[in-house]
């Protein structure tokens, strides 16, 4: 392994090639805290012939990579397993924005670039790139096209994989394949770039892409909003898709469980309405700086709804600092649940008319395998996505811990019974790889290992992850 170490060293220069166990820390242990790992070396390259290079001198020494972005995946694809054998090959040096082009409406930038820089850069050139999530200040566009990472905005704006046009990924035998055309047509042959979104690095390293930018939407009209279930939620999906059309841009769910971690937990967070309530929505119309008729829209459908007895009590936002608050609330859940203990998380779609039925027929079959277990459900109602994340009876995170075969089958059955998804956005990585086989038919698991093949044959691609 000297051998190899030294050919990193001479690829990325010696500062940039970790091994002591200080530098290598915030490496090996994921957002978590769940899966923490070894490393044969951490290298940080520079440019993507860095990348190539040191994937060559891996592939030579058949040793694996495990391909690393802002290190904020949720189900462990990003750092290595316990082995000390692989290599984490981290892309936060390549943070350049490479160009923009405002009138076609593209961006083309390093895999490294973090997503919150990547707003600005849009920004700055009057556009908007819409992906929107609560780790945005660390995560990296390269891990979010290696995951097709969803968010707050897909509602409107669709996941990763509708926002990029090109990528440019170095394979696993160091070849680069530079597919940045950023062309909207391009009718020639399989779409290679779809290929490896969402391929979690299993199949390369992607050190560019080509992304969709948007009109800018610097209008805004938000909502926290009480509702008495979760059928009312789904209501007032209904009336404010009629209302608002295509400005609807978010409507995300909360359970009452899930604000009380966050007013626990978080600094300065309130709660907007006061009067308690079983489940909360944030609801949010954007529009461009011309656009004056959102309030309008936002007032028209919570008074329908409201009539109609789906809408229990509502808090507008009339500054941006308060804009600011009711959105905190919202993106503070998953931290606040981290403080809180143990986590149990569970990324799931159903069908949006099964949401109500589901959620209501679930909780009393986990509570018969750890009465008291509480549900911190909320997550992208508007796309069918609940985060069913459990937390421990108070005090008692081991009995989580014990019981989680147990409720994560029982949850993971009962959405393959209702043909929902037992990964809607965060993948399948180390945590679900092997559920995420049982869940599929042998054709769908048998035409995934021949893709992986044809691109790793050698195995040397993140192995462990996605496929078990
Ligand atoms: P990492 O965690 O570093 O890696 C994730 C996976 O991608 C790994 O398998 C890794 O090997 C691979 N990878 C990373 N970079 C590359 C690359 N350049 N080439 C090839 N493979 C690569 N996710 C959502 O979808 N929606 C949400 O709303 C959301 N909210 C979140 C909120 C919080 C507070 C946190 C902590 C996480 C949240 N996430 C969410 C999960 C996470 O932020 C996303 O999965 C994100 O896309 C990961 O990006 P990253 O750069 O941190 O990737
Ligand atoms: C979110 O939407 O906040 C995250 O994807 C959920 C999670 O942390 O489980
Ligand atoms: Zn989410």
């Amino acid at each position: 392994m000297t051998d190899l170490l030294d050919h990193l060293r001479a690829a990325v220069g010696d500062t940039h090639v970790l091994t002591s166990p200080d530098d290598v820390a915030a490496y090996v242990v994921d957002w978590t805290g769940v899966h923490a790992g070894r490393a044969l070396a951490v290298v940080r390259p520079g440019s993507t012939e860095e990348v190539a290079a040191v994937v060559a001198a891996c592939h030579e020494a058949e040793v694996a990579i495990v391909p690393q972005g802002g290190n904020t995946g949720l189900v462990g694809g990003g750092v290595p397993d316990a082995s000390g054998s692989q290599v984490v090959l981290s892309l936060g040096r390549m943070r350049t924005v490479r160009s923009v082009d405002a009138v076609t409406g593209t961006i083309t930038v390093d895999a490294g670039v973090v997503l919150a820089d990547l707003h600005v850069a849009a920004e700055e050139a009057g556009r908007l790139f819409p992906m929107s999530l609560g780790s945005e200040g660390s995560c990296t566009i390269g891990g979010n096209l290696a995951t097709n990472a969803g968010g707050t905005a897909v509602l409107r704006y669709g996941m990763t994989r509708e926002l990029v046009l090109g990528l440019e990924v170095v394979l696993p035998d160091g070849r680069v394949w530079d597919g940045l055309r950023g062309l909207r047509k391009d009718n020639t042959g399989y779409d290679l770039t779809q290929l490896f979104v969402g391929s979690e690095g299993t199949l390369g390293v992607i050190t560019g892409a080509v992304l969709r930018l948007f009109p800018a939407t610097p209008r805004h009209a938000t909502a926290w909003v009480a509702v008495p279930s979760v059928d009312a939620a789904v209501a007032l999906l209904g009336v404010a898709r009629d209302r608002a059309g295509v400005h609807l841009s978010t409507f995300e769910i909360a359970n009452r469980q899930a604000l009380d971690l966050v007013l626990t937990h978080l600094p300065g967070a309130s709660d907007p309405i006061g009067e308690p309530s079983d489940w909360y929505v944030l609801v949010e119309l954007a529009g461009a700086a011309t656009e004056d008729g959102l309030d309008g829209a936002l007032e028209a459908t919570l008074g329908d709804t409201v009539d109609a007895g789906h809408v229990l009590d509502a808090a507008i936002a009339s500054t941006p600092a308060q804009r600011s608050a009711l959105w905190a609330l919202r993106e503070g859940i998953s931290e606040a649940q981290k403080v809180e203990g143990a986590t149990l998380k569970h990324d799931v779609t159903l069908p949006i008319a099964d949401l109500a039925r589901w959620t209501s027929e679930i909780e009393p079959v986990l509570d018969t395998i750890l009465p008291g277990v509480r549900p911190v459900t909320y997550g992208h109602v508007g796309d069918g996505n609940l985060h069913y994340n459990l937390s421990a009876p108070v005090g008692r995170d081991a009995e989580l811990l014990a019981a989680a075969p147990d409720l994560s089958r029982a949850i993971y059955d009962s959405v393959a019974a209702a043909n929902g998804s037992i990964s809607a956005e965060h993948g399948l990585g180390r945590t679900k790889a092997a559920a995420g086989a049982s869940y599929k038919s042998a054709v769908e698991v048998d035409l995934m290992r021949a893709v992986k093949k044809a691109l790793d044959p050698d195995g040397l691609m993140n192995p462990g992850v996605l496929l078990p």
